[in-house]
C-alpha cells in the first residue's frame, strides 16, 4: 500500500524518516508533485541528492522505485518496450508447420511476448510506483519529445497491440546535471527543483546521519573544511557525496582529529583533479594548522 504525502509537513517528515533531509523548497516541490502529479525536473551539480530524492520518496510513500538511466544513444527499445525476438522466433518454429502465418503472427505479437522497459512498466503497473528518469540531459531532443509524449497522455501506443492505457500515474522525477539545456516544452510540463549544495548546518547534520560515530567536533571540522573547498575556484568541487565519503574514510583510518597532515593524507577522497589538490594542500592546511578551522562551535 503506498502512503499518501497530505501537507509539506508531512512530507519533510516523511522523508527525513526515509533517511533524506528535506530543505523547505525540497519539501514543497516534492509534495505539490505527489498532490498535482505532475513531474519534477531536477537539477543541479554533481552529488547534491537528486537521485537519492526519488529513492527517498519510493521509501516515503512505500512505493516501488522504476529507474529509468539515460545515457547517449538510450532509445525507446530500451526505455518504453521491445519484442522478444528470441521468444518469438522459437514460437514460429514449434507452430509454423501446422499453421498458417496470420495466426501465428497474431500469436507472435501479444503481451506474452513483449518486453517493457521502465517507462511502459511505470505506467502499466497495478499499484503507483516512482519513476526515476535520471540524467535526461545525456539523451538527445527526440528521446525528450517520446518522452514527452508519455509523461502528457500517460500511455503507449504499440503499433501491432494497440494502446496501452495507464493504470497508475506514477510520481516522477527527472534528474539532470545541465550538460546540455533541456527542451521548453519538457520544462513546461514539469515543476522545477534547483538542488544546491547545503549551507553548513544542514550538510552537518546529513553527514551526521550518514557517519554517526564520527565525532562532534570532527565531522563539524569536515563541513567546515569541505565548505572552504567549494570556495575555492577548483575544476571539481567536492559534493555532499564526497563529504560523507570523507567522515566514513576518517572513521575507517581511526583519525583522532582533522589536522594538515590528516588532511594531507586523505584530501584525494574529496578532491579529485591534481591541480585542485596542490591549491586546497596549500591554501587549506594553513588554515588547519592555524587553528581557524573548527574554533566557532556552536554551543
Ligand atoms: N538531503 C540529503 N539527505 C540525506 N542524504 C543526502 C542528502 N543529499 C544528498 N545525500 C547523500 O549524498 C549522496 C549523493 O547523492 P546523489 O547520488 O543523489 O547525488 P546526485 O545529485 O544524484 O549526483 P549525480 O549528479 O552525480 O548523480 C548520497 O549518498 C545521498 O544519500
Ligand atoms: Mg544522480
Amino acid at each position: 500500500m503506498s502512503a499518501e504525502l497530505t501537507s509539506i509537513e508531512e512530507t519533510r517528515d516523511a522523508l527525513g524518516s526515509a533517511g533524506y533531509l528535506a530543505g523547505e523548497s525540497t519539501a514543497l516541490v516534492s509534495f505539490l508533485a505527489a498532490r498535482m502529479g505532475k513531474p519534477v525536473l531536477v537539477e543541479g551539480p554533481a552529488g547534491v541528492g537528486k537521485t537519492e530524492l526519488a529513492k527517498a520518496l519510493a521509501r516515503a510513500t512505500k512505493r516501488k522505485l522504476v529507474r529509468l538511466q539515460c545515457y547517449e544513444g538510450l532509445d525507446e527499445a530500451k526505455a518504453l518496450y521491445e519484442w522478444n525476438y528470441r521468444k518469438q522466433l522459437l514460437r514460429i518454429q514449434v507452430e509454423a508447420s501446422d499453421a498458417g502465418w496470420s495466426e501465428v503472427r497474431d500469436d507472435i505479437f501479444g503481451e506474452e511476448f513483449l518486453l517493457p522497459r521502465p517507462l511502459l512498466s511505470a505506467i502499466s503497473a497495478e499499484e503507483p510506483v516512482v519513476l526515476l528518469i535520471d540524467e535526461i540531459d545525456k539523451t538527445d531532443q527526440e528521446f525528450e519529445a517520446m518522452l514527452l509524449e508519455v509523461l502528457s497522455d500517460f500511455q503507449v501506443s504499440i503499433p501491432e497491440l494497440g494502446v496501452v492505457e495507464a493504470k497508475t500515474h506514477p510520481l516522477v522525477l527527472l534528474t539532470s546535471n545541465n550538460s546540455r539545456e533541456l527542451t521548453e516544452a519538457l520544462k513546461r510540463r514539469c515543476l522545477y527543483l534547483w538542488l544546491d549544495y547545503p549551507d553548513v548546518e544542514r550538510e552537518l547534520e546529513i553527514v551526521r546521519l550518514h557517519a554517526p560515530e564520527l565525532s562532534e567536533d570532527m565531522t563539524r571540522k569536515l563541513v567546515e573544511v569541505v565548505h572552504m573547498v567549494r570556495n575555492l575556484d577548483l575544476k571539481k568541487p567536492p559534493s555532499i557525496a564526497e563529504s560523507i565519503d570523507w567522515a566514513r574514510a576518517l572513521l575507517l583510518l581511526g583519525a583522532e582529529d582533522l589536522d594538515a597532515g590528516v588532511l594531507e593524507r586523505t584530501l584525494s577522497v574529496i578532491v579529485k583533479h591534481r591541480t585542485d589538490l596542490d591549491l586546497v594542500a596549500e591554501r587549506v592546511g594553513v588554515k588547519l594548522t592555524d587553528g581557524l578551522i573548527g574554533s566557532r562551535r556552536a554551543g
